[in-house]
Formats: C-alpha cells, structure tokens, sequence
C-alpha cells in the first residue's frame, strides 16, 4: 500500500529530513583518520535526542546503531565499533530519524583523508546516479525509470549495482511501500504519483555485484572485499520537479570548513 502524503505531511517528513541532513553536517566533522565509528554514531545520535527526535534505528529488530556504518567493503547496515578510522578508508554513514511522527533518511559516503583514485570516482559516480535517479522521478512515470537511471549511469562507469537491497517509500514508517530498486527496465512498476515519498539509495560496487550478508543477520560486505559506495536521499514527487527533502548542503560545508 502506497502512501500519498499531504502537504501538511510532506512538512512534517520536511523537518524529519533536515534534522537528519544535519545530524550527518555534525558526523562530517570527525570522518578523519583516528576516530572510531562507535565516536560518529554517538555523535548522530545526541544530535537527534538534542533537537527532539528519535533515532529510528537504534533498536529496530535489534539493530545496534544509530548510525549504519560502512567501511570499505561494508555495503550496509555495519554496526558502529571500535574499528578507528584510518588515511585511505572510505565510510557511509547511512542515518534514519523520526520527528513528530515522521522518519527522514539519508545516507553519505566520506572519503577519510586521502583515498585512492578509483575509490574516488566511485564515490563520485554513485553520488551523480542518486541525481540522475531523481531526476527520473517526476509524477506519470514509473519507479523502473527511476531503477533504470541508477543502473544505466552506474554501468556505464564500469561498476555494479547491487541488488538484494533497495530504496523504499517513507513516512509514517522508515520502510513503506513501493520498493525503489537501483536497477531494472524502464516503464515498469508503480506510477509517481504527486504526494510519493520515498528514499533513493544506489548502493554502487567497484568489483562484482555479489554480496554476502554476515553471520549476525545484518552487516553485508561486497563477495569480493572491493570497496561499495552509498548515497541516499528522501524526496517527494510533485507536479513538477522532485522536491528533494534531504540535503548534503550541511555535510558539504562541514568538509569544506576543515580544509
Ligand atoms: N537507512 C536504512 C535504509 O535506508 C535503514 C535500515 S537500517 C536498520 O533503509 F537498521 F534500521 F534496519
Ligand atoms: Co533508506
């Protein structure tokens, strides 16, 4: 069952969304060689009880983190550890909070210090298929054409696309329908509708598309150990353009102040 939000719920997730482009702003301060992983999600998470939200994963099925932590290989859903950061790692930092009600979720790849050059370009190009996937989005088309333009980029560059883990809708629930694949043909599943709200999250390996999901249930690595890139957005699909809930604005500033 898809959602359709109203305008006053589109407000409502708005806010949800922007403490959560924030709290990443705050956890882009400390992605440098020497902090350990445990230290960013303690960071997101007193930055979401400290403006009044609520963590949404912590805790969810058991899931230990605030944030999910993915270093290198890690694909998604890492638990936050003492594992220190160090000159060359990369890390997404994939972060859900609920505010009044609603849960905005966004998620963002950090180089840690210097990373080497192909490592770079896959952040790069996963970060350009999220816009190319939104762009996608406008109202009468379908959620493949959104898929479609994820994979179509990201292929392009030499890389794969993921496939046990997708976007989704959001709201009311971190997770609602309809499922938002990052690869697929166009023109299939459901129509964009005005007032669809969902999270777009190309989830991008260097090497093979294959992953193996660990021991405890959660934590999925890439088969062959290469580095995977990650970058969400929550938007909304409007008469027009996606409106774009989320915003790396904050984290961007946070980078750009510490050089
Ligand atoms: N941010 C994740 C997502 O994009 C949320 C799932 S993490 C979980 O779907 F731990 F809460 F499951
Ligand atoms: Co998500």
């Amino acid at each position: 069952m898809i959602y359709l939000k109203t305008a006053e719920e589109i407000e409502k997730l708005a806010k949800a969304c922007d403490l959560v482009s924030r709290t990443l702003g705050e956890v882009a301060k400390w992605v440098v060689p020497g902090v350990s992983t445990l230290k960013l999600d303690t960071i997101a998470r007193e930055f979401i009880l400290d403006n009044g939200g609520k963590p949404s994963c912590l805790g969810y099925h058991g899931f230990p983190g605030t944030l999910c932590i993915e270093v290198n290989e890690m694909v998604v859903h890492g638990f936050p550890s003492d594992y220190v950061l160090k000159e060359g790692d990369i890390v997404g930092t994939d972060c859900v909070a609920e505010l009044d009600g609603f849960h905005g979720d966004s998620c963002y790849t950090f180089p840690v210090g210097e990373i080497d050059e192909k490592t770079a370009a896959l952040l790069r190009v996963t970060k350009e298929s999220l816009y190319k996937g939104i762009e996608a989005a406008k109202a009468g088309k379908r959620i493949g054409d959104i898929s479609n333009a994820v994979q179509t980029y990201c292929e392009h560059h030499g890389y794969s696309v993921v496939r046990e883990m997708c976007g989704h809708g959001i709201g009311k629930s971190m997770h609602e329908d309809p499922e938002v694949p990052n690869y697929g043909r166009r023109g299939i599943g459901p129509v964009l509708k005005p007032g669809m709200c969902i999270a777009i999250e190309p989830m991008i390996n260097l090497g093979s598309k294959n992953i193996v999901v660990m021991r405890d249930g959660w934590q999925c690595r890439t088969k062959d150990r290469k580095p995977s890139a990650h970058f969400e957005h929550t938007i909304v699909i409007t008469d027009s353009e996606p409106r774009i809930l989320t915003t790396f604005n904050y984290i961007e500033e946070s980078l750009a102040k510490r050089q």
